[in-house]
């Protein structure tokens, strides 16, 4: 945590609250994939600390300016996010599918002070992704593992040259392991990606699309 902000104020309440959620989802996420998800409604689930500062540093760094999220839950890493995006004038639209969630999503990211700066969508990633204005330069995807290969379908095309999709999950839970290779197979096999696991957190894949030549250096 970094911020003396009212930013930071609602990470560590979130951090808090995270830590508390922990031992339940170490036994549902053992249990397997769909006890977690059926009790997802009441749980964060969120990146950590670790990938919320990577998330930030690529956004603050790289100058992101389009931003997008898929999955926002009750807003952790869309504070990490939007705490960037103020920072580089853009704009971040969060995709969450709870209707609990998003109304508790607001509350926090009005809390922390963003109410203005962050695009909230309720519903389907899948209906929302195609009607948003494009090209992005950095989107996570932190929803469903079995819908990760879908949705980074439809956003590889919309992305910039030089943008990155960050993958949340790549190396734990056990519980979606499978689900996670086939990710990581797909986005590696695709013409003009360049694409890492970073042992950061629960591992993220960070899968970042070629500039076009006459960008390169
Ligand atoms: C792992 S949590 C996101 C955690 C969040 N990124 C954070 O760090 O705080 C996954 C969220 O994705 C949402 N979700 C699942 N399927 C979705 C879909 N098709 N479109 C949008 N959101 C979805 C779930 O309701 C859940 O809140």
């Amino acid at each position: 945590m970094v911020m003396a902000t009212d930013a930071g104020r609602v990470l560590a309440r979130l951090e808090e609250r995270s830590a508390r959620e922990r031992p339940e989802l170490d036994t549902l996420n053992a249990q397997g994939a769909r006890y977690t998800r059926a009790a997802a409604p009441r749980l964060m689930l969120d990146v950590g600390p670790d990938v919320g500062r990577l998330l930030n540093t690529l956004v603050r760094r790289g100058r992101a300016r389009r931003v997008v999220e898929i999955g926002g839950s009750v807003g952790y890493s869309t504070i990490w996010l939007a705490d960037a995006v103020a920072d580089t004038g853009g704009s971040l639209v969060t995709i969450e599918a709870d209707a609990g969630k998003v109304a508790e999503l607001r509350r926090n990211v009005a809390d922390a002070g963003f109410a203005g700066m962050v695009r909230i969508e309720h519903g389907d990633a899948a209906e929302i992704v195609p009607e948003l204005p494009y090209p992005f330069d950095v989107v996570l995807i932190d929803h469903w593992k079995d819908l990760y290969i879908r949705e980074f379908d439809l956003v590889w095309p919309r992305l910039a040259a030089g943008g990155v999709v960050v993958a949340d999950n790549i190396l734990e839970p056990e519980a979606t392991a499978e689900q996670m290779r086939a990710y990581v197979e797909h986005v590696r096999k695709v013409p003009g990606a360049c694409s890492h696991t970073l042992p950061l957190g629960a591992g993220v894949e960070l899968t970042i699309r070629d500039h076009a030549p006459e960008e390169s250096w």
